[in-house]
């Protein structure tokens, strides 16, 4: 692994270990992803900017062997969204190219354990350019929809978890219902 890379998820694995909140834990996370949009250069491969006509790519770039922390670069072509969903997870988030459109929504109904009877309010709206970070908190879970509006440029991010991020929930707010599915990736 690229020794840029490296540093940097050594140097959040102590940072989240030393952090018991998942608050205290991205505080001290999003300036690391700050630095490290400015070197993507050295690390980002072809493999990690892999993407497909049927949908945003999740492009593995590490994946700590015990599951507590994983980097991904996400592929957006014009057009591409996410459904609306969770993480249960911290996350950071910082944007490579393009921008990234984010889309939030609160849940107000007093039963977050429950899949079914789940009032969604639409939230505010978030244009992420090249060198923004993000963070998000589970508990209650950040609840979103991403995506490239078909009139902008492709765009890449860059997405640390700290979990991996194999599986969320995935909301349907007219049902008011969410079920949890399973997610692949690509590994290079
Ligand atoms: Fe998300």
């Amino acid at each position: 692994m690229n020794t840029a890379l490296q540093t940097y998820i050594d140097d959040c694995r102590a940072a989240s270990c030393a952090c018991p909140h998942a608050a205290d834990c991205v505080q001290a996370l999003a300036p690391m992803m700050l630095d490290l949009l400015k070197r993507t250069g050295d690390f980002l491969e072809e493999g990690h900017r892999q993407s497909d006509l049927d949908g945003y790519t999740r492009n593995l770039i590490h994946a700590t062997p015990d599951g507590d922390c994983s980097l991904y670069a996400i592929v957006w072509r014009p057009g591409q969204w996410t459904p609306i969903h969770d993480h249960g997870s911290w996350g950071v988030v910082g944007v490579v190219e393009g921008v990234l459109e984010e889309r939030n929504y609160v849940r107000t109904d007093d039963h977050h354990d429950r899949d079914e009877g789940i009032e969604l309010a639409r939230g505010g709206v978030i244009l992420l350019t090249p060198g923004t970070v993000t963070t998000f908190v589970p508990n209650p879970d950040h609840i979103h929809l991403t995506g490239v509006s078909q009139d902008r440029e492709p765009a890449i991010s860059l997405h640390l978890y700290g979990r991996q991020m194999s599986n969320f929930h995935v909301y349907d707010a007219q049902a008011g219902t969410r079920r949890l599915i399973e997610v692949s990736h690509n590994e290079s």
